[in-house]
């Protein structure tokens, strides 16, 4: 869709929910809402150092770790603007254990997977931090609707339970049926990078008036690139197949542009984002370092499959390594982990072949 440069976040979603005319608003109003609450994180960020929000809580989470201040709030935020929306019958965040219900008549046909702050360990040394999240359409007491309808229009005889609160059945659902995922990267300016299936928009933060304004209108990654992004602090832990692979992007053969250069922030937001610019290949593999994390680190409802979404829309790929497409994957539980190769495309297929043994 052409865009001009510096329309309002808030025109393109109009725009966009103006491409389906029997569309009932209810995801406009939904990013809408969830934009809110992220201007408000970003303000909480700017002010990390003087705000008193540094440091931890106090508190560890369901992943066993340590919950920094601004994990909460960011959590909060989020949890507290989005109940109420009206929009959203069920909510996951990487900060709680069990789905975050929501009651009061508030219940609409949505659900929501959010990390409240991805990158936390970077908090307090002032690295990019940033906030991911997933939308579905629920599915509960009306089956699902037909694959691949991602815009906001109804299915045929898919109605949604509206009114109905939500259950855990609605939020495992395959990263291929998002209606929309973003994330938003409070760096040297706050982003909000976003796709609702129809192409991924970049829209920059302009704090004096408070908008987003469109910056990076319909990203493509670039097919290939000399980039990596991986913690090689792993090396040890991993599989001889991953290892074969990594040393073979470090050796020197300029013909095929290698040695590609290291680029690891340990925000995967921040990661992600330089590869979906510069293009690259970024990788969180399974590793025998944590036997409680033996499929890998990164989360698939709220970290791997939106990204995934965005990337594929902007042309690359997002694969496990093990033969599955992160899109593909059936969800049996909340945070469930999953190992994540994402990116160019061109890389992708490469490592795809070493992990698979064909290289
Ligand atoms: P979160 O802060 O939401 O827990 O996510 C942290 C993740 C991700 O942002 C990053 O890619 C990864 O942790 C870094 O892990 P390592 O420090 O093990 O490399
Ligand atoms: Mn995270
Ligand atoms: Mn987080």
């Amino acid at each position: 869709m052409d865009r001009p440069l510096g329309i309002t976040v808030s025109r393109h979603i109009m725009d966009l929910q103006r491409m389906h005319p029997e569309a009932t608003g209810d995801l406009s109003g939904l990013l809408s809402e969830l934009i809110v609450a992220a201007k408000t994180i970003s303000a909480e960020v700017n002010m990390a150092g003087l705000a008193d929000v540094l440091g931890m809580s106090g508190k560890t989470n369901i992943q066993g770790e340590e919950v920094q201040k601004l994990d909460e709030f960011a959590n909060n935020t989020i949890k507290r603007r989005m109940a109420r929306c009206g929009y959203i019958c069920v909510m996951t965040s990487e900060e709680e254990e069990g789905i975050i219900p929501v009651t009061d008549g508030y219940e609409g046909k949505y659900t929501l997977a959010f990390d409240p702050l991805d990158g936390s360990s970077n908090i307090d040394v002032n690295v990019n931090i940033g906030t991911i999240f997933s939308i579905h359409r629920r599915k509960s007491d009306h089956g699902k609707p037909p694959m691949g309808r991602r815009s906001t229009d109804v299915a045929e005889g898919w109605e949604p339970a509206q009114g109905k609160p939500g259950s855990e059945e609605d939020l495992l659902q395959a990263g291929r049926d998002q209606v929309a995922a973003g994330y938003i990267i409070y760096g040297s300016s706050t982003m909000l990078v976003f796709t609702t299936g129809e192409g991924v928009y970049g829209f920059t933060l302009d704090p004096s008036v408070g908008e987003f304004f469109l910056s990076h209108p319909e990203i493509k990654i670039p097919e290939r690139s000399k980039y990596f992004s991986v913690n090689e602090g792993n090396y040890c832990y991993w599989d001889e197949n991953m290892r074969r692979y990594i040393d073979h992007l470090k050796q020197n053969d300029k013909e095929s542009g290698r040695p590609y250069s290291s680029r690891y922030i340990g925000s995967l937001v921040a990661d992600f984002h330089r590869n979906l610019i510069t293009g690259g290949i970024f990788l969180y593999p399974k590793d025998n370092k944590s036997p409680d994390k033996p499929t890998g680190k990164l989360r698939l409802l709220y970290e791997a499959a939106p990204l995934a979404f965005i990337v594929e829309q902007a042309g690359g790929r997002a694969i496990t390594g093990d033969g599955r497409e992160i899109m593909d994957i059936e969800p049996d539980q909340l945070h469930q982990r999953v190992p994540l190769i994402i990116g160019s495309r061109y890389d992708l297929d490469e490592a795809e072949a070493f992990l698979a043994c064909r290289k």
